[in-house]
Order: structure tokens, then sequence, then C-alpha cells
């Protein structure tokens, strides 16, 4: 039998997540454990708070996993573990768990790069083509990767600022919003038209860089100075407007990328990617275009292991492997 099972763990943020996948890209096993509600009161991710739980939550979600894929530890050909980046302390969690079982079964083990597993996402519904260009919006991260083959990244725009998940976090706080904010504008902004005419940043021409820390500050003094002039604006197309500007730049910029590079799919990848006036926007701007774009199905768009396993089994097999000196690496460059 020559098919192929790797075992992934991430826990680089604030779900703890464990994956099995057969042969690259068919998944056995997925289970993610949320601990949103946790960190909810505190109006975002308390790095503390997600240690603790890790370390709590690791063991169920790996027998619940093993459970769902009807396997053991010994069925697996390697472990695969988000190395970084992340918070610390919660990366720490995941890498010495994979690295206990990698020891303990003697299996080869893999480092991944989180953004990389974001990307991979895709290919859990379709075969890459390359070169292809990434989108990559999360709530750490917004880059425009180029890739001329698989686990090969350039870097061909990022933001100089704030990430675009950030901006939906930080603007959500301004409206009052519970954590995680960026579902609760996509929400809000549906009920919204765009009324307000937020700045868009394009930067110099033919930059594929980003900014999104202008946007929040025009989002903050337009709330301040309405409340001084008695002005009304409805939380409704403020986030309508706010996801406007967000989504016209994204958009606009990664099909001038596409196009500069010659690329034959695009793909968009992280938290934001689930944001529907993003896909949506996407879906019609890559409608007519020689590129084919694969956006990830919405649960596969925020942090799971899933997306780990798809990166982690090709690194695999092209021979990637960690030593038992694997560490966690907070500020890991892809
Ligand atoms: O990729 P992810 O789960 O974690 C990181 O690696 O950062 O991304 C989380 C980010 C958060 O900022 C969250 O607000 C944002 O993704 N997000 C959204 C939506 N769903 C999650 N932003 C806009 N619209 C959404 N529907
Ligand atoms: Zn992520």
């Amino acid at each position: 039998n020559n098919d192929q099972y790797l075992l992934a763990i991430e826990t680089s943020c604030d779900e703890t997540a464990v994956a099995v996948i057969k042969n690259e890209t068919e998944l056995v096993a997925n289970v993610v454990a949320s601990q949103i509600e946790s960190h909810k009161r505190f109006g975002g991710v308390v790095p503390e708070i997600a240690s603790r739980h890790h370390i709590e939550q690791i063991t169920v979600t790996l027998e619940e996993a093993l459970q769902e894929a009807g396997m053991t530890l010994d069925d697996m050909d390697a472990i695969g573990v988000t190395e970084g980046p992340g918070l610390v302390g919660a990366l720490l969690v995941g890498v010495n768990a994979a690295k206990g079982i990698a020891f303990a079964r003697q299996k080869p083990l893999v480092g991944v790069h989180h953004i990389a597993g974001h990307i991979y996402a895709s290919r859990l519904e379709k075969e890459f083509e390359f070169p292809l260009l990434a989108l990559v919006v999360s709530g750490g991260h917004t880059e425009l990767v180029l890739m001329k083959g698989h686990n090969d990244f350039e870097v061909i725009g990022e933001t100089r600022d704030d990430a675009a998940g950030e901006a939906y976090d930080k603007v959500a706080r301004l409206l009052k919003l519970p954590y995680p904010g960026g579902p609760e504008i996509d929400k809000l902004a549906a009920a919204g038209e765009p009324v307000i005419d937020f700045p868009r940043a394009w930067l110099e021409e033919g930059s594929f860089d980003f900014s999104f820390s202008g946007l929040k500050s025009a989002v903050t003094n337009k709330l301040h100075n309405a409340g001084q002039k008695g002005e009304e604006f409805r939380p409704e197309d403020v986030a309508a407007s706010f996801q406007e500007s967000v989504v016209e730049v994204l958009s606009t910029k990664t099909k001038k990328a596409a196009e500069a590079y010659g690329v034959k799919q695009v793909i968009v990848a992280g938290g934001v990617a689930a944001n529907s006036g993003l896909r949506a926007r996407l879906l019609e701007t890559f409608q007519e275009t020689d590129q084919e774009l694969l956006i990830p199905p919405l649960k596969f768009c925020t942090d799971n292991a899933a997306m780990i396993a798809a990166a982690g089994a090709v690194a695999y097999r092209q021979g990637h492997r960690a030593g038992w000196d694997l560490n966690a690496h907070p500020g890991l460059d892809l």
C-alpha cells in the first residue's frame, strides 16, 4: 500500500487543531477546538490564556482526530506542525506535542509555515497550476505572494502597517462590536450602503504594497467629528463604507499583480478570505479573465490544521525534515 498519511497540528493563535491527510489532498480527519469564547470578554486574543487552553485541548483534539480518521499514530507516515509565525507560547504547545509524538513513534517531523498553510488550503479543492498568485489576508498578514512551484514563495507586496484583518478588528471595536470583529462587520455591511467616501491607499504607481492604518484613522475621525457635530451615521453604513474601501484596494491590486506576472491561478487565503464582500468582488473581477480564481470554503479560510497538513504533505514529499531541535518561530518569514 503506497498511500501516505500525514498528521498535522496547528496552535499558532487561538484554535487548537489537528488534521490527518492522505496523499497530499484527501482529508480524512479535521478537528478544530476554538477558544474564541474565552477571549471575547477581553476584546482580543490574550496570549497567556491561549497557551493554557492549547495545553488543555491538545491531547483531546489529537484523540478526536485519530478517532475521526479511524487510525492510530502508528499508521502515520509523518507528523507536521506549524512552527511559525504566531504567538510563541501557543506555537510551543503544538511544536512540543509534534516532537513528542514523532520521537516516541520514530516518525519524520516536518515544520510548516502558517501562511504556506493558508495558501495550501486551496489545494484541498483544486490542483495548483504555476505560476500562481496568492492574496493572503489574515489577522496578522496582508501579502501578495507569487508561487512558481510548490513551496516556492516570493512576496511581491505586503502591508506597510496594519493587516487587513487587524483593520477589521480595530474598526469593529470602534463600532463596539464583539471580537473577532471581521465577521461582525461583514454582517453589518450587508445591511448598509457605502455612502461615506473613506480613503483608498493606492500608494506609489506600480506598488503592490498595502496600507490600512490611514483608513482606520479616517473611520475614527469620522465617528469622532460626527459625534461633535451631532451628525448621525448608521453603523451599517460605516461598516459598508469601510468594507468597500478595503475590498476595492485588495481586488484591484490583486488583478493588476495577476496581469503583471501572467499567472494561471489566483488564490485567496486567510481569515479575511471568509469575507462575503471580498469573495463576491473577486468572483466578479476574475469572471472574465484568463486566471482561475480559487477561494477555499469558509471552514478552511480561518485557522485549521487541514491547511497545515496540505502544505506539510508536499514539504514531506519534497524531503523537508525538521530535527529534534525544531522550535517555535514567532516571526518566521515565508
Ligand atoms: O487567518 P486567521 O483565522 O488567523 C490569523 O492567522 O490571523 O484570520 C483571522 C482574521 C481576524 O482578523 C478576523 O476578524 C478576520 O480574519 N475575519 C474576517 C472574516 N472572518 C474572519 N474579516 C472579514 N470578514 C470576515 N467574514
Ligand atoms: Zn491564520
